[in-house]
């Protein structure tokens, strides 16, 4: 392993009753990289992002982020800690908490978790919102904001964990063009800032302007593992350039 290694896993399996959803993944990222994993539905995206910060287990492999490891053949409580400490995620729903203002749902784990003081907590709290653009929204709550005003607490409230990598999961798959865009655009800002990415998403534009990699998953493997310029232009594997000639066409019939 190289020292700019950040994240790898390796023969990752997974199958939900008799249906084999990852049939032995190998990922290697490095510090900083801005992965992004392409599929149809179905491929089996979400279901690796949950296995790389064990939200579920997977049925063998392992997982490496920085300094934690784990082994599905026997995982440990203190080493699940310690790899979910490693990362955070953003979801496609955005799972805010409803009672509590757009302040509050990023302060909330500071306070809980990190054992901050409620004014230690704030000041980061507004920071990361002023990063997201929305100190005016501080006291707002989810209810009252748009859809990707709350993805973007939803990101602020990742950010707050100070994680190493970054998962993203479709987090503007269920948002308007023009929202998707401030969305894309704060995702964007996070990337130059040197935050190590995976992220699932169908926005090609942003893939391919943003990704340093591109993961072509589908049926449980992943196909095809190379830069946007190479995957967009001369894509290797025929699944791939099926898939993407779909994806143009679905974008063309949408008016984008
Ligand atoms: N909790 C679950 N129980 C049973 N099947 C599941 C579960 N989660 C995912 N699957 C199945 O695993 C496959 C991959 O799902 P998923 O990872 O969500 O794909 P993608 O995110 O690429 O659309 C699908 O066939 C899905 O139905
Ligand atoms: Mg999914």
């Amino acid at each position: 392993m190289d020292d700019k290694e950040i994240l790898k896993a390796s023969g990752i399996e997974k199958a939900y009753g008799g249906n084999l959803v990852l049939r032995g993944l190998d990922l290697s990222v490095s510090k900083g990289e801005i992965v992004s994993i392409i599929g149809p539905s179905g491929a089996g995206k979400t279901t690796l992002l949950r296995m790389l910060n064990w939200l579920e287990r997977p049925d063998r492999g392992s997982i490496r982020i920085g300094d934690a490891y784990i082994d599905a053949a026997s995982p440990e409580k203190r080493q699940v800690r310690a790899l979910r400490a490693k990362t955070a995620m953003v979801f496609q729903h955005y799972n805010l908490f409803r009672n509590k203002t757009a302040l509050e749902n990023i302060t909330e784990a500071l306070i809980q978790v990190k054992g901050m003081t409620k004014k230690e907590a704030d000041e980061i709290g507004d920071e990361l919102l002023e990063k997201v653009g929305l100190s005016d929204k501080r006291n707002q709550y989810p209810s009252r904001l748009s859809g990707g005003q709350q993805q973007r607490v939803g990101i602020a409230r990742a950010l707050a964990l100070s994680p190493e990598v970054m998962l993203f999961d479709e987090p503007t798959s269920s948002l308007d063009p023009e929202l998707a865009e401030e969305v894309l655009c704060v995702m964007t800002t996070i990337a130059a800032s040197g935050m190590t990415m995976i992220t699932v998403s169908h926005e090609m534009r942003f893939v391919r302007n943003v990704s340093s990699r591109v993961l072509f998953l589908d049926d449980g493997n992943i196909l095809e593992s190379a830069p946007p310029e190479v995957i967009f232009t001369a894509p290797a594997h025929p699944r791939t350039q099926v898939f993407l000639r779909q994806s143009r066409l679905s974008d063309l019939n949408a008016g984008s």
